[in-house]
């Protein structure tokens, strides 16, 4: 293959946008960011592997940064000639591309490229719902500028989205997001599960990270939580909740992924 795009998706906007950029591509493969990656499936300069052309990392943005995990895999990363980052949100990116950037950087990489896509927020928690007119609109918008960055990426093009000015980010970070961010895995420890379970085990097979045990009274939640809000969106039953500000909100569905392309995109952390 020519490109590669890893990608991490809780809810399936990224999955959506990393498969959209991979049909423009035409010559790409995806592969899911999970917390152990299979050593052939990082390395890029061993004898028997062909070096891509291009690695994309397609992700959501949380607080105004990536994911963890995508952090700490960015860490691991060999050294590549043309890395871009996609990185899909409600509408407030924050500084994420930078914060790739930077972390590129530490380990001997730079981004080529930085793109933002603005689908739907799947934060549940505030109360935003948006209309089927909005959802439609923004997926339109997307789908023009994943074809848009499948094109650079084939002239491998530098280039960079504008991000919110620092006046916005900084206050926020620094108030709430950033504080926030460093205790994702406790904030996980607030989902609940209601009597609505009917253990079906939806919950542990959607989420990327094994962060959900099935035991015999209920689902478990461990201590490896990314906040991604797959299991909460996926329950069937809508037995969870992430403390009780969810109970009424609907749950956010990607459009063009289904409940099975969630649960094969988890392939690599289930076999
Ligand atoms: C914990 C959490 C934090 C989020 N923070 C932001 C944010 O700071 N700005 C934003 O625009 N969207 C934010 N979102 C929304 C997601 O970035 C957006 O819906 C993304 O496309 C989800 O991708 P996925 O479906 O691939 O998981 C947040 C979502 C979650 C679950
Ligand atoms: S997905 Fe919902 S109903 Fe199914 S096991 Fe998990 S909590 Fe229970
Ligand atoms: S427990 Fe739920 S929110 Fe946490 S990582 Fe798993 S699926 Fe995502």
């Amino acid at each position: 293959m020519t490109h590669r795009i890893y990608y991490f998706s809780g809810t399936g906007n990224s999955l959506w946008a990393a498969r959209k950029i991979q049909e423009s591509l035409l010559d790409a493969e995806l592969i899911p960011i999970t917390k152990e990656m299979p050593a052939e499936l990082t390395a890029q300069t061993s004898e028997n592997l062909q070096m891509p052309e291009s690695i994309g990392l397609v992700f959501p943005v949380y607080m105004f940064k990536p994911p963890r995990i995508v952090l700490e895999f960015i860490q691991k990363m060999p050294k590549s000639n043309y890395i871009y980052a996609v990185a899909t949100c409600g509408n407030s990116p924050g500084k994420t591309l930078s914060v790739v950037k930077n972390s590129l950087l530490e380990n001997g990489n730079t981004l080529s490229a930085g793109y933002i896509v603005s689908l739907v927020s799947n934060f549940i928690v505030l109360p935003k719902t948006k209309s089927d007119s909005y959802v439609e609109k923004a997926f339109k918008k997307a789908e023009s500028k994943t074809q848009e960055i499948a094109m650079n990426v084939q002239k491998k093009t530098s280039h960079f989205d504008k991000e919110m000015p620092g006046v916005i980010v900084k206050p926020v970070s620094w108030l709430l997001f950033n504080p926030a961010y460093k205790r994702i895995p406790v904030l996980g420890k607030f989902f609940s599960v209601n009597d609505k379970c009917n253990h079906c085990g939806i919950c542990r097979d959607v989420c990327p990270v094994q962060n959900i045990k099935m035991t015999a009274a209920k689902p478990v939640f461990l201590h490896e939580c990314e906040m991604c809000f797959s299991c909460i969106s996926w329950c069937p039953q809508k037995a969870i909740n992430w403390t009780p500000l969810t109970k009424y909100r609907k749950r956010y569905k990607c459009k063009g992924i289904s409940k099975n392309d969630i649960v094969a995109d988890r392939y690599y952390k289930n076999k």
